[in-house]
């Protein structure tokens, strides 16, 4: 797991690296198929990409066929680290799809939601409505590599985020005006909203909208999560929950069903989480007992910043540390399972991740191992959104699922629905 070879020119490597193929190794080739055409039994399996026939410049310009449809992703918090590199990527594909396509799980799935028909739209503040001064800003892509994009990014719909001085309904209002907008833009278009918006202490138990109304009144900034996916889910978009907020409330989750809307959550699994994940998962299948697992995580992006109040980590320390007893399916001793976020400015959205883990074997006797992950936070997130994006989609074009999707686990620290499948192997099948 170690990257011993990564560049060290700078935190978010040098552009000749990234030019030339030195990049963050990335998980081989696996994706979700469907294995009879049917969303609800799907199936994560390995085969071996045919993306060089599909990158051919022929291929590029063939005219898609009248069957497709555009996509439309809608980003709450767009011009955070992740969603500037969403648009990034989302641009990419079109002209330049070699830079985004290999990296992603539905590569070669969904005929029906071309890679080259994806748009992004989206809300923030004020002083976040310019994804490209968002991308200079996080630097999480070196300048090199956006320069090419920057025109199209500049041409993205952001609007500004209700402020706070409205209340519930007037808010409802402006997002839904927001999306009637873009829907005018991309009439036979299919339209998903993603939440990135920044983790947040998460709401006490809410029961209906009308006691929504009061809560909100009173804490007009607290959660604005709640404004997004409501206005999504009475406009019949789909919801990804990529955040560690709580916006599964069971009413939400019901209305969701009503409007004939499905939903997938919570809180992306994109780097510690995941191999501690595979890990978890192969020690167990292999009968070695874990007795401790002591990780940490230095990041300097705004996330990492965010975290440092103990109120707005809660939700995700807790998604980080009780799946490692869900997939191990004995407890982990007291004070034998940590997890630590520890934000650190240099390194930016470049964060690194250390592990131990403690593990004994025949006759009780001790071993351990040391993990040194240096990953890339919005780099490993975006390609994720675009799959789950596309998986929406497509599981509302066919009708067929409504409500929380459980089978979407894999993306998940803490995926919701009912019975999602907890260890790896599981979430692939
Ligand atoms: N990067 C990862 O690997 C990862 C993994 C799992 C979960 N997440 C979660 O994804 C979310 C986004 O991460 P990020 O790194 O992009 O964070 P970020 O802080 O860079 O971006 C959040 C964006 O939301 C905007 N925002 C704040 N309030 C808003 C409002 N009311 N309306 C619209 N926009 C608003 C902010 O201005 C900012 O641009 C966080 O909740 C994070 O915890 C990230």
């Amino acid at each position: 797991m170690s990257s011993s070879n990564a560049c060290r020119e700078s935190s978010n490597g040098c552009d000749n690296c990234l030019r030339s193929g030195n990049r963050a190794p990335v998980w081989p080739l696996e994706r979700y198929v469907r294995t009879g055409g049917s969303p609800p039994s799907a199936r994560l399996e390995w085969f071996p990409s045919e993306s060089t026939q599909s990158l051919h410049p022929w291929n590029r310009m063939k005219p898609l066929p009248s069957s497709t449809q555009p996509l439309v992703i809608l980003v709450a918090g767009i011009g955070g680290a992740i969603g500037s590199t969403l648009c990034l990527a989302v641009e990419a594909l079109k002209s330049s799809p070699e830079l985004v396509q290999p990296y992603l799980t539905t590569e070669g799935l969904f005929p029906d939601f071309p890679l080259v028909d994806i748009h992004v739209a989206g809300w923030d503040l004020p002083d976040a409505l310019d994804p490209a001064a968002a991308l200079r800003r996080h630097g999480v892509v070196p300048i090199a590599i956006q320069e090419a994009f920057l025109p199209q990014i500049a041409s993205i719909p952001v609007f500004e985020a209700p402020s706070a001085d409205l209340d519930l309904n007037q808010a409802l209002n402006r997002v839904s005006r927001d999306i009637q907008t873009i829907r005018s833009r991309h009439p036979n278009a299919a339209l998903v909203l993603v939440n990135l918006l920044p983790a947040a202490p998460q709401p006490p138990s809410i029961a209906d909208r009308n006691a929504l109304a009061a809560w909100y009144a009173a804490h007009p900034a607290l959660f604005p999560d709640l404004v997004y996916v409501l206005a999504a889910i009475e406009s019949e978009i789909p919801v990804v929950n990529f955040t560690p907020n709580a916006v599964e409330m069971d009413w939400i989750v019901d209305r969701a069903i009503q409007q004939g809307v499905p939903m997938c959550g919570r809180d992306g699994k994109t780097g510690q989480t995941f191999y501690k994940q595979v890990l978890a998962s192969a020690w167990k299948a292999r009968k070695l007992r874990i007795t401790g697992w002591y990780s940490l995580n230095i990041l300097g992006n705004a996330d990492g910043a965010n975290l440092m109040n103990p109120a707005c980590a809660r939700g995700k320390l807790a998604n980080k540390t009780e799946i490692l007893e869900e997939i191990l399916g004995y407890p982990v001793l007291p004070d034998c399972h940590k997890v630590h976020i520890d934000y650190y400015p240099p390194r930016g959205d470049a964060k690194e991740a250390w592990d131990v883990i403690d593990f004994e074997g025949l006759f009780g006797l001790p071993m351990s191992m040391r993990i040194d992950f240096q990953g890339r936070d919005s780099i490993l997130a975006a390609p994720m959104l675009m799959d789950l994006a596309r998986w929406m989609a497509v599981l509302h074009r066919k009708g067929e699922r409504k409500g929380l999707i459980s089978e979407l686990a894999f993306f998940f620290k803490k995926p919701l629905g009912a019975d999602p499948p907890v260890s790896f192997p599981d979430q692939l099948q």
